[in-house]
């Protein structure tokens, strides 16, 4: 079983990893016979399972409901839940809505933000609950970016996100996923923090990726994003299938072939 120990050792010894959403028990089953070491129950599942045009309609409740029906489904995978939008802006809720996605089975809560979530991070490390900080392109901050873009270029940006990264380590901060920032900048905050850092868009230096679960099988709805690869029609994936897809990410995160330069951000828009 994959554990936040093992992760850590994963980072010290180079070995790379692999994360998937995931929202379902069918699938959750696939991934761990495909043995993907990180499952993300990501309110993604705004837009790809309820049809929103964003992350922020999904609650607390629903996060738990599919939070649950993966955990009954993969004992393998280190379980990551997200606390959807505006679920811990005030600390106490946040305390009882972190217990609400643990209790589902979550092992790690992800939030999205920086600094400014030290008190949160430090609080729930002490009551048991490892968080993971996303970092980057913030999907529930997307009225404040005006759309969907590349995160941390230029100098002032990346120290930033820099700094930000440092601090919420700091604060207790067990995990980091890095989103749509170049690859020079997630290369340097992954080299900067003893945490595991997963990366989406973030470039081949990170110690894990993740892919949204309906991109990587070709289900994109609208423009696919460059970091995006259909595993299931590449060739490699011999059994044509979905299983088969999931095991191709899987080995092809650990050998270091996803993402390629094509996947990747640079410092210019
Ligand atoms: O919600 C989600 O699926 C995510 C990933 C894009 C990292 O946060």
């Amino acid at each position: 079983m994959t554990t936040l120990s093992t992760l850590l050792q994963f980072k010290k010894s180079g070995t790379k990893f692999s994360c998937l959403t995931c929202y379902d028990a069918m699938f959750a089953r696939m991934m761990a016979q495909a043995k993907i070491e990180v499952i993300l129950i990501g309110d993604s599942l705004g837009m790809v399972v309820q049809g929103h045009n964003s992350t922020l309609p999904v609650t607390v409740a629903d996060m738990a409901y599919h939070t649950a029906n993966v955990a009954r489904a993969n004992s393998e995978a280190l379980i990551l839940a997200d606390l959807p939008f505006m679920s811990y802006a005030v600390l106490n809720e946040a305390i009882a809505n972190s217990r609400t996605l643990m209790q589902a089975g979550a092992h790690v809560i992800k939030v999205e933000g920086g600094f400014e979530l030290c008190e949160l991070i430090s609080t729930l490390a002490h009551a048991g609950t490892p968080t993971c900080v996303h970092l980057g392109l913030t999907p529930q901050s997307v009225n404040v970016f005006g759309g969907y873009k590349v995160q941390g270029r230029g100098t002032d940006a990346a120290a930033k996100l820099l700094n930000d990264a440092k601090a919420v380590v700091e604060a207790g901060a067990a995990m980091l996923v890095l989103e749509c920032v170049p690859s020079e900048v997630a290369k340097a905050v992954t080299k900067a923090v003893h945490v595991p850092v997963i990366g989406i868009g973030a470039g081949a230096d990170t110690d894990g990726q993740v892919l949204v679960m309906h991109d990587m099988l070709g289900m994109t709805h609208g423009r696919t994003p460059r970091f995006v690869h259909d595993f299931l029609t590449d060739p490699k994936n011999e059994a044509h299938s979905i299983e088969g897809a999931f095991a191709l990410f899987q080995s092809e995160v650990r050998a270091g072939n996803f993402p390629k330069a094509q996947h990747q951000f640079g410092n210019e828009a």
